[in-house]
């Protein structure tokens, strides 16, 4: 007997910190469930695992706001977020999570392993301490003003302004988010993980799986970035008390740092579902079979733990020359999936949790409506708007419409009964010839993990039945031609069957109730793909009961979700996200010289109403440059005021002026412009980057 291929499917563990929501969905969970539906119907052997990241510094902030025990929020939230899923129709073959024992034993076992052979160096570092709360600050817990945009409310680990990722030492003025005071320095040990030594190998993992199975570029992209930056070691412990224990002297007060257990997290979740299945070994023949193809989903914030950091872990395990796991093949990372055009955002109440959204509508609708939107190339955004017109327009008109018409015209005709199938026509034939291939077509697309596309394929079959119900016309053929008559409706019958099929990993509940409409045994999503183009339905097959598939949604429920979004706070200003060129490497960057000057002096161009001519100081010298802010600013309003130049643009004439620079400024697409200014005073010439 062969065995079918092995396929491992893991979508990123959220966190146990708060309710899922649209975005999350659309990041990681929709496009693995799709994916993993589809393997299915391919007959692959899959496992799919996901499960709660419990530890981290946001989880015991959360606690302490609370007043409640880590261990309670990550309970509320992890009972919250599986009930969500399950919902949603995510068919996890296992939702572990990370605070239970199986998984600290097996962060621990990789962690010794490492100690012992040596691969993880100590090393003493500078650090914060809150002498009032007697404890180190990890980075979310110190507060400060970014050095970059002077938001003076910046995290430690990234300014959530300016989405500068930071150290918190870069923080000006911090203070502890505990205590409010400000820290102090002391020196502190952890232990580092080596990744700077696994550059070329990961380099060359990366370069070899991409020409294997065709990485996404924005996901090459981001790893070009870190091999470009360099590899740095990393600490994988922490000052913290919650997290996974470390049993080694001078570790007592310590824990694994959580992204170190949480990638670790898919092992321990297929060891889980091994013990449930009472096959205790059955996750070997996943992670350790070396034929087994891994696929890691994730959102774009997660990339580097998934392709340089959880490799370089594993690939360090296999060197111990003991077990030896599989890599991830691909790792199809998304971009962001906004809400009504801005991020979403849990303190402003701007978004929809997932179990909010589904006491409200079905999951399919919702399903599919991502999967049309998902953000595979660039951000994404749901709006109301558009969720109904793609539930109404294409779930409801043409694929439920196709259904119905067709079901109900069986059950009016031809009693329920499937007519037989008579010599086919040309119409019959070219409907039929789009069936045919659209198995293959829209799988090799999500073979290819471009989920819109292979949607699009399948719906536009769905479109061709439509089509071929039109041109058969067996409203008019049941009274001339009642044998042409019954052929098309055998015909019609059978697409809604391949439809069924070819839909389940979509809308996996409607294709169910479809299927249960044909009356066929088993169910759609035990079928097979590459079968989903015969015609396998015997003539007199006894249908079902109709219902209708998709209800539309009223203009009136739309509204009311629309005004309940006036009820949020003011946003702040959003800038309407322009399509931007693109990532550019740091290199290309540094390119461009910026330094501060100060504007000594501001007129007026004769003859233009847009220009301003300045005088500005950077360093010792004074420079000339024409602006086009004459309609934003007075002159008297610049002089003495701070502005960031780009110092090296190669000087031009406009108007018959010497323009030597540029001031940098932002727009926001309404017709306001702002220039640029350093949050503090700073000596002109300062370089800025
Ligand atoms: O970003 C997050 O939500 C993380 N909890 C993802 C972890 S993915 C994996 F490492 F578990
Ligand atoms: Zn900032």
């Amino acid at each position: 007997m062969t065995t079918s291929q092995r396929i491992l499917i893991t979508a990123a563990l959220p966190y146990a910190n708060g309710p899922i929501h649209l975005g999350h969905l659309a990041g990681a969970y929709l496009p693995a469930d799709i994916y993993a539906r589809y393997q299915r119907l391919k007959g692959r052997d899959v496992l799919f695992l996901c499960g709660s990241d419990e530890h981290g510094v946001a989880i015991t902030i959360t606690a302490e706001k609370e007043k409640i025990t880590p261990q309670a929020v990550v309970d509320r939230y992890h009972e919250m977020n599986a009930a969500a899923f399950a919902r949603f129709g995510m068919s996890f073959d296992n939702y572990s999570r990370t605070s239970l024992p199986l998984h600290h034993d097996t962060t621990r076992d990789f962690l010794l392993a490492f100690r012992k052979r040596g691969i993880l160096k100590e090393k003493k570092e500078k650090q914060f301490f809150d002498e009032k709360a007697g404890m180190f600050l990890p980075d979310r817990y110190v507060r400060g003003t970014c050095p970059v945009c002077g938001n003076p409310d910046a995290r430690g680990d990234q300014c959530e302004t300016c989405g500068t990722y930071l150290d918190p030492m870069q923080l000006k003025e911090p203070r502890s988010a505990i205590s409010g005071d400000p820290p102090v320095v002391r020196e502190t040990t952890h232990l580092y993980f080596p990744l700077g030594e696994f550059q070329d190998r990961i380099e060359r993992y990366v370069k070899e799986r991409d020409a294997r199975d065709g990485w996404k570029e924005n996901v090459l992209q981001y790893c070009r970035g870190w091999f470009k930056e360099g590899l740095q070691d990393r600490a994988v412990t922490r000052d913290l008390s919650w997290g996974v224990h470390i049993p080694l002297p001078g570790y007592e007060n310590k824990v694994v740092y959580v992204w170190f257990d949480a990638v670790l997290g898919y092992i321990s979740s297929a060891k889980e579902w091994a013990l449930r299945e009472g096959r205790p070994d059955a996750w070997k023949e996943y992670w350790l079979d070396p034929a087994t193809k891994y696929v890691a989903f994730i959102g774009k914030d997660n990339v580097v733990f998934h392709t340089i950091v959880f490799p370089a872990m594993l690939m360090a395990w296999n060197d111990g020359g003991k077990e030896q796991f599989v890599l991830p093949e691909n790792v199809p990372a998304n971009e962001f999936l906004n809400f009504e055009g801005q991020k979403f955002s849990k303190s402003r109440g701007w978004g929809i949790d997932v179990q909010d959204f589904l006491d409200k509508f079905p999951a399919d609708p919702l399903r599919y409506y991502l999967a049309g939107a998902l953000p595979e190339y660039r951000d994404s955004d749901f709006t109301w708007r558009d969720f109904q017109a793609k539930n109404n327009n294409e779930l409801a008109d043409i694929f439920g419409n196709f259904v119905n018409r067709t079901l109900a015209f069986a059950h009016r005709m031809f009693n329920g009964i499937v007519p037989e199938r008579g010599p086919l026509n040309d119409t019959d034939n070219e409907a039929l010839a789009v069936l045919a291939r659209t198995p293959q077509k829209a799988g090799e697309l999500f073979e290819q993990y471009r989920f819109r596309d292979g949607l699009t394929e399948v719906m536009n079959l769905a479109r061709a039945a439509n089509k071929y119900f039109n041109d058969s016309e067996p409203w008019k053929t049941a009274r001339t031609d009642p044998a042409r008559c019954a052929t098309a409706i055998n015909i019609s019958v059978q697409l809604t069957r391949s439809l069924a099929i070819l839909m389940s990993p979509i809308v996996p509940s409607s294709a169910e109730k479809l299927w249960q409409m044909l009356r066929l045994p088993g169910k759609a999503a035990t079928q097979s793909w590459d079968d989903a183009g015969a015609l396998p339905i015997p003539d007199a097959h006894v249908l079902g009961t109709t219902e209708i598939l998709f209800a539309k949604i009223e203009d009136e429920t739309i509204a009311g979700e629309i005004s309940a979004l006036g009820n949020v706070p003011a946003a702040p200003p959003a800038a309407p996200v322009a399509a931007g060129p693109g990532p550019v490497m740091i290199d290309d960057f540094k390119k461009i010289d910026l330094r501060v000057g100060k504007i000594l002096k501001a007129e007026r161009l004769p003859k233009s109403e847009k220009l301003l001519k300045l005088q500005v100081a950077v360093g010792p010298e004074t420079r000339q440059i024409i602006a086009g802010i004459a309609k934003h600013y007075a002159p008297e309003d610049l002089v003495g005021k701070n502005v960031v130049v780009v110092y090296n643009l190669r000087p031009a004439k406009l108007m018959g002026e010497d323009s030597q620079g540029m001031l940098l400024a932002a727009s926001d697409g309404s017709g306001k412009l702002a220039i640029v200014v350093p949050a503090e005073d700073i000596a002109s010439g300062a370089i800025v980057r």
